[in-house]
């Protein structure tokens, strides 16, 4: 059995978020595996990357990739970072649980992003996409919206759910993991009253009791296709005739 980092960033302990993922955790110890836990918000992460995290006077240019790096191979990471960079590491799998906020995923989310998946550490020139340093790790997004279904799908009002989620699955493709299709559920808010509010219960109590089903089911879930690093020429620019699997990184 492996290792499981569940990883959430909402600040309310009751909300569904991180009842879903205390349902993550539960499903990954009944299925054997070792539980590792970063409630962001509970743990009061600070999502934003400064110069004072690396006892810096504040008298030259603060440069966070230089910073992290000397950091890491120094072994002086900020320890809330070590922290979860030694959870990332030994981890195999990981599951980040989050809602919606503003068309992205929370800023504590990006922020985790930004101070843990640490430069000469967890990803380095050499070392990223086909070549990333986590080839071994796989992760899902399980994500709520208030949107509705229609409003968060490719000709949704609010904008495609799956491209609002784009920069973050390529962020852990660049560590070179395996990213699996999202879980996502939507209209997901306070503001339901009566058969909706019963309906909606039920529909998250469902999907709190499937996640056992997506932890066994883990290596046979569908994944995110991105470009091989075979298909981009040597300035970077996807080469003619190779498929595009996003509007991110599409044919001009
Ligand atoms: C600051 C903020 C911004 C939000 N922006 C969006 C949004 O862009 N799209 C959306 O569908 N829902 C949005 N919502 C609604 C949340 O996604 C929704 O309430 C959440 O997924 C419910 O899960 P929870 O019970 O765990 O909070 C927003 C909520 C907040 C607090």
């Amino acid at each position: 059995m492996g290792t499981v980092l569940v990883v959430s960033g909402h600040p309310s302990e009751r909300s569904f978020t991180n009842a879903w993922a205390e349902a993550s955790c539960e499903a990954a110890r009944m299925a054997g595996h070792e539980v590792l836990r970063s409630d962001l918000c509970a743990m009061g992460f600070d999502a934003v990357e400064r110069a004072a995290h690396y006892g810096a006077s504040g008298g030259g240019v603060f440069d966070p990739l230089k910073a992290q790096e000397a950091a890491g191979q120094a072994g002086e990471l900020p320890l809330d970072v070590a922290g979860e960079v030694a959870k990332v590491q030994a981890a195999d799998r990981i599951i980040l649980h989050f809602p919606i906020w503003w068309f992205a995923p929370p800023a504590v989310i990006k922020g985790w992003c930004d101070r843990v998946l640490v430069q000469g550490v967890l990803h380095a020139v050499d070392q990223r996409f086909d070549a990333g340093m986590c080839r071994d790790t796989s992760v899902l997004f399980c994500v709520s919206t208030g949107a509705s279904e229609a409003e968060c799908g490719p000709d949704g009002k609010e904008g495609d759910l799956a491209l609002q989620l784009w920069p973050l699955a390529q962020t852990f493709r660049y560590l070179g993991m395996r990213v699996l299709a999202p879980k996502t559920v939507h209209g997901v808010h306070g503001y339901h009253e009566g058969d909706a509010e019963t309906a909606l219960r039920a529909k998250l109590g469902q999907l709190i009791a499937a996640q056992t089903d997506v932890i066994a089911a883990w290596d046979t879930q569908p994944q995110i296709t991105f470009n091989s690093d075979g298909d981009f020429d040597d300035a970077g620019r996807l080469k003619p005739g190779v498929p595009s699997y996003s509007a991110f990184v599409r044919h001009p």
